[in-house]
């Protein structure tokens, strides 16, 4: 009799340590064993595949509601469906606030249509407007619900905070028991910038990285870092573009603040050029922060070499090129301060991380799962039970192809969206099998999961978001409530 539901064997496995032939035993969805010589009910041959836990997406946009109404086009089907293409199993989407609203009618909302995912999710909550009632009443209990994470903006109208606005998510947060994510540049700034483009009649798409360079986010981001110490609060810093921005993160983490930094394939492939393409073409790559040079890029890639930046999420943030809804909505002359930001990349962070990555010698195959699964997890407390292939973790893997060349395509991407950024990229190493808690979900770019067999994940206290108990003299923890 066979000892495990389903063996993957004969293939290298890869955790976020080591690399090793073997097999591994899945039984009632989990990982029961990582051996030679397994025997299950059913075997899928890895012989000459890499296995690899299933990617943790920890930033990405998915049906989320939009101010003026409506929702984001790529929903939890199609956003599923896409991650699972690329190998990734689990998410972390945002739920929304609008300015005026509370927080726990949203947070239903998206537990409503996050019930058709088929990759097993988790919410960041976005705080644009901290009143008393958001921070003393609702927002612990969201974050007792197991959302154990928030986002703020200190950009964008009509999400952005104030200093003082942050500061009391901040302290919200220590009390709770949360993480504070931050996107970080600044508002004035870049208002101020805007402005005077624009008055100087430079709309075009490509001025968009000129209203916003690479100074105006290392500011913010030292801001961030400094109020965040100044209440103790660990953060995350979202879409780090630059290794300039890296380093306030690297300098704060030196005198011992719990800041940790995220980057994004658009930050490492992409560059400022590419919005420089003709007519309204450079709106595909408009994102924020802007993508920077190949300096920068190169810039990066040490950061996360050395740990300074230790996540690789997508920002997957999706809006249709050829839609009146989408990158359109104000015309295909709109300025560029009235296009939608964001590029989509569910789908293509697995492989081009593997490719640009591994396949170019810039890291080994660990240090990918590190920087694409492990460290996601564990950052948002969701580690051993995803991000890992050991005894008891979810059974969440990904089968991969290190030699496999693939032009990228948009059809490949299997989102809604109408086109990929990374179109026509050339990878090196390829997804071919992605399995969520024992079920094969994809095989050969075919995906075969139920709308809803998704899971939320609500995520416990956990120690990585414990304050330093260090404060600053003479500042008083418990007197926090202002
Ligand atoms: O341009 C971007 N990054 N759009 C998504 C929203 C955000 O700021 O993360
Ligand atoms: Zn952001
Ligand atoms: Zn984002």
């Amino acid at each position: 009799m066979a000892d495990y539901d389903l063996v993957i064997g004969g293939g290298t496995v890869v955790t976020p340590s080591d690399m090793f032939r073997a097999d591994v035993g899945v039984r009632d969805g989990r990982i029961a064993a990582v051996g030679i010589g397994l025997r299950g009910e059913r075997t899928i041959d890895a012989d000459g595949l890499l296995v690899m836990p299933g990617g943790v997406d920890s930033h990405c946009h998915i049906e989320q509601l939009q101010p003026a109404g409506g929702a984001d086009e790529e929903t939890f089907v199609t956003g599923s469906t896409s991650a699972l293409a690329g190998g990734t199993t689990s998410v972390i989407t945002f739920s929304t606030q609008f300015k005026g609203h509370g927080i726990l009618a949203p947070l239903a909302e998206y537990r409503r249509r996050a019930a058709q995912a088929m990759v097993d999710y988790s919410f960041h909550q976005i705080i644009t407007d901290a009143s008393d009632e958001v921070i003393f009443n609702e927002l612990p209990q969201v974050v007792a619900s197991g959302v154990r994470s928030l986002k703020v903006f200190l950009t964008y109208d009509p999400l952005h905070l104030d200093d003082r606005q942050f500061l009391r998510v901040l302290a919200a947060a220590r009390r709770t028991g949360a993480l504070v994510t931050v996107h970080c540049e600044n508002y004035e700034a870049i208002r101020w910038r805007t402005a005077a483009l624009l008055a100087d009649g430079k709309t075009a798409p490509k001025y968009h990285a000129w209203s916003r360079p690479a100074v105006i986010e290392r500011e913010a981001t030292h801001r961030a870092i400094a109020l965040a110490e100044m209440v103790d609060q660990p953060i995350q810093i979202f879409h780090v573009s630059c290794p300039e921005v890296a380093e306030e993160i690297s300098r704060a983490r030196a005198r011992g603040v719990k800041v940790w930094g995220e980057t994004c394939p658009q930050y490492l492939v992409l560059s400022a050029a590419d919005m420089d393409r003709p007519g309204f073409e450079g709106a595909k790559f408009m994102c924020s922060p802007a993508p920077r040079d190949a300096a920068a890029s190169e810039g990066l890639w040490k950061t996360l070499h050395d740990g300074v930046l230790d996540v690789v999420s997508s920002d997957h943030s999706g809006w249709s090129y050829g839609t009146p809804a989408g990158k359109r909505v104000n015309g295909v002359d709109a300025p560029f301060r009235d296009i939608p930001n964001g590029v989509p990349g569910l789908g293509a962070r697995l492989p081009i991380m593997f490719s640009e990555g591994v396949s170019k010698g810039r890291m080994d195959a660990c240090a990918f799962v590190r920087l694409i699964a492990t460290n996601p997890a564990r950052l948002f407390g969701l580690y051993p039970r995803k991000g890992t292939i050991a005894p008891g973790a979810d059974a969440d893997l990904v089968l991969w192809d290190p030699k496999r060349v693939v032009k990228v395509t948009n059809q490949l991407m299997q989102h809604v969206i109408d086109y990929t950024p990374y179109d026509g990229m050339e990878v090196t190493g390829w997804p071919v099998t992605t399995i969520r808690r024992g079920e094969v979900v994809m095989r050969d770019g075919i995906v075969q999961a139920e709308p809803g067999s998704g899971q939320f994940l609500a995520r416990e206290p956990y120690d990585l978001i414990k304050p330093t108990g260090r404060l600053p003299f003479g500042f008083d923890a418990s007197a926090f409530p202002v």
